[in-house]
Order: structure tokens, then sequence, then C-alpha cells
């Protein structure tokens, strides 16, 4: 594969993505739901349309994420909406669809959605996305549950601005929706979430809001180091105790736990050179412009020897090839001594990886494959500098 299509290489299995989709909707043991896979973890095309054919329905943050998502083949009424800025012409655009929510963030958002839908005579399907001021545990940049997080509206607001919706004709509330973060691995933040979100549903139905579902989010983590998380079955089960009473279908919005390990980005050792008295620096040919989560968020992912020759354990400090210091994609690896021109993986970068490159430094997108049936095919072929020019004047 790397040495027909060159590296760095992003290669995806469809197997994982199947067996993981699989054992999170199955985990649901008939308990109604429908999982929306959030297409911002990895939304390339063959991906995208793979959940689809797997049953999936699509969470998207932009109206350029929907478009995909309806390239992909998801109808509108198979696309939830979230994300906490979008432009009036992201509403214009999501409203005259029909989307299945608009899961709106704010006062605000709420009366744009409402004036939109007022003026085209329409009605706009909508989830109230509360902010439950919860701790998920994870690293600040990827938590979303506290009250100093941008995200979504403080208990009390949402309380008042539900309580109110009935007089609104325009829109219709479909469901309370949380998220609290990304890369979750404790379940108590998660279930506390779900709880609040299930307690508000259960107060708008005694008041007579005939809500279709509660959406709880994304965010449960996988293991990037080994560790144990808690499985598919776990998450599940924990947020199906917590809404149970409300006799709501559950929608979920998982990414990462689904697209992570089911991809890995390989990559050729192009140079090695003393760092200190004991480590070496690797550099290889991707960085933080095809993987951007260790610069970004001081993210570990394993990252080991395609080929293993079995000689001698030497510490490497892997870097990237980029013009920063911040482009270091392992910290102080043991790995056996590697030469010029030899692969290495990077394990777990199947979400939040691609769907986060840059040009920087005029770096090419990468090839992404997919293995799928013992054979592969690649489904986004490297950007060229004719592709990035072809913008320019
Ligand atoms: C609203 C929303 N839903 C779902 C997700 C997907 O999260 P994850 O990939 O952690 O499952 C995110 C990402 O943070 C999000 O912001």
């Amino acid at each position: 594969m790397a040495a027909a299509e060159g590296t760095p290489l992003y290669v995806y299995s469809a197997a994982s993505l199947t067996e993981r989709y699989r054992a999170m909707a199955d985990a649901f043991a008939g308990y109604p739901h429908a999982l929306h896979y959030a297409l911002k973890a990895n939304s390339t095309l063959a991906i995208a349309r793979l959940l689809r054919e797997l049953g999936s329905a699509a969470d998207a943050n932009s109206i350029w994420e929907i478009e995909v998502a309806r390239k992909a083949g998801f109808t509108p009424s198979n696309i939830v909406f979230t994300g906490v800025g979008k432009s009036l012409a992201e509403l214009e655009c999501a409203v005259g669809l029909g989307l299945k929510a608009i899961n709106v963030e704010s006062a605000g958002e709420l009366a744009r959605v409402e004036a939109i839908a007022a003026r085209l005579g329409s009605v706009a399907r909508v989830a109230l996305r509360v902010n439950p001021d919860i701790d998920a545990k994870s690293h600040p940049h990827i938590s979303t549950g506290l009250r100093i997080n941008k995200f979504g509206l403080p208990v009390d607001e949402a309380r008042d601005l539900l309580d109110g919706l009935a007089s609104r004709p325009a829109l219709r509330l479909v469901a309370v929706h949380v998220h609290i973060g990304s890369q979750i691995t404790t379940l108590d933040p998660l279930r506390r979430a779900a709880r609040l979100a299930g307690d508000l549903s259960s107060h708008l139905i005694s008041k007579g809001v005939a809500l279709e579902y509660v959406d709880l989010g994304g965010g449960l983590g996988v293991s990037y180091d080994g560790r144990e998380v808690p499985t598919p079955a776990d998450y599940v089960s924990a947020l199906v105790d917590e809404v149970r009473a409300t006799r709501l279908p559950i929608v979920i919005e998982p990414g990462r736990a689904i697209a992570a390990p089911s991809g890995a980005l390989v990559a050729r050792v192009i140079d090695l050179k003393p760092r200190t008295a004991t480590s070496e620096f690797v550099v290889i040919d991707a960085g933080m412009t095809e993987l951007l989560r260790p610069a970004l968020y001081n993210a570990f992912h394993r990252i080991e020897v395609v080929s293993e020759r079995g000689g001698p354990v030497t510490d490497y400090e892997i870097v990237g090839p980029v013009c920063e210091s911040s482009d270091v994609v392992g910290r102080d690896r043991k790995l056996e001594k590697l030469e010029v021109g030899d692969l290495v993986a990077i394990r777990d970068a199947g979400a939040y990886g691609a769907v986060m490159a840059s040009n920087y430094n005029r770096r090419p997108f990468p090839t992404e494959v997919l293995v799928e049936d013992g054979a592969w095919r690649v489904i986004r072929r490297r950007q060229t500098v004719d592709d990035m020019l072809a913008l320019e004047q």
C-alpha cells in the first residue's frame, strides 16, 4: 500500500468500523434508538457511506458537513445539525431542508431559526442543547459541558426557554440535547448528563410537550494507550438506565468511538539525528499537518514499527517535518532501531485525523485508503499542488 500510494497515508478498516458501529447499536438491545454518526470525526465520503449502509444516521456540524452527508446518501430527516456557531446562511439552508433537528445552542439562535421558519411559512424542528455544568474529566480543549464552556444553554435559562416554546408556532421542540465533551473515559459524567436530559424531558412531557426523543450527544472515549475504557455496552446501558423512565427513544452522536481505532496513519522515516546522550530524533513524513492531535492537545498515540527487524530498542522523539517545535508526534518512545525509509504506523488516527489536516507548509492532504474484504482501495487521492492552486488567482 505505502509502496503504491506513498506516505503519509491514512489506512482505514471497514471491518473495524462495522464492528464498532454494530457493538454500539446492538448494545441498545431493543431499546428504541438512533445512532447519528458524528461526521466531524471523519467525513471522508466512503466512510460516511459505509456508516449509512450500516444503518447510521448523521450528526453534522456545519452546512458543509450536511452537504457531504447528503452526498453520502443521508436524507435530511436523518441528519441532526449541531454546532455552537451556525451562521444565518447555514440556518436558512437547514430550516429549508427540514432536518430531523437543528440542535439550538442559544436563545438568539432559537429566535433566528424561528424568524426564518416563520418567513418560509414552515415549522422548524429544534432540539435545545443544555449545558449541564458537568466536568467530563477529559482534556480541557475537548470538554464542552461546563458552564464556562461556550456550548449550549445553562440549565436555568434552558428551562425558561423550553417552558415558553409552546406559544411559538414556527418552532417544534422535538428533543432536549446534551453533549459534554469528547474522549470521556469515565461513565459517571455521561450518566449525570443523561439524567439531567432525562429529567428535563420528563418535566416537559408532564407539561404536555410531545417530545420525540432525547439526544445524549457523543463523547465516549477510546483507549489511546491500551488502558481499559468503558465498553459500548457499559456506556449504552448507563444511558438507557438514566432515561428509561421517559420512554423516549435515545439519539446518540458517537464519532471517535467508532472511527478512531479504525484508522492508522502510516508514515516513513525520513531522517534520524542525535538528540540527547540517550535519545535520537526520528523525523517522519507525517506531522501536525496530517495529525494535529499531538500538537493541539498533547495527545498520545501509540506508534509502531510496521516491519519489525527485532533490533535493539532505542529512545526516540518522533517528530514531523513541519517548521514548528510543537510538531512532535510521539515523545520519549522506545522503538526498535529505525533506519531511514522504515515505515511506522500511528495508531487510532481514524477520528479527528484527516479531518483536521491542513496545507501548512503547502503540504498536501494525504491519500486515504479503505481496507475491505481483504482488498484495499483509495477513497481519497493525495492532493496535488495544482489542486491547492486551483483556488488561487
Ligand atoms: C455536539 C457533538 N456531538 C457529537 C460529537 C462527537 O463526539 P465524539 O467523537 O467524542 O463521540 C461532538 C464532538 O465533540 C459534538 O460536539
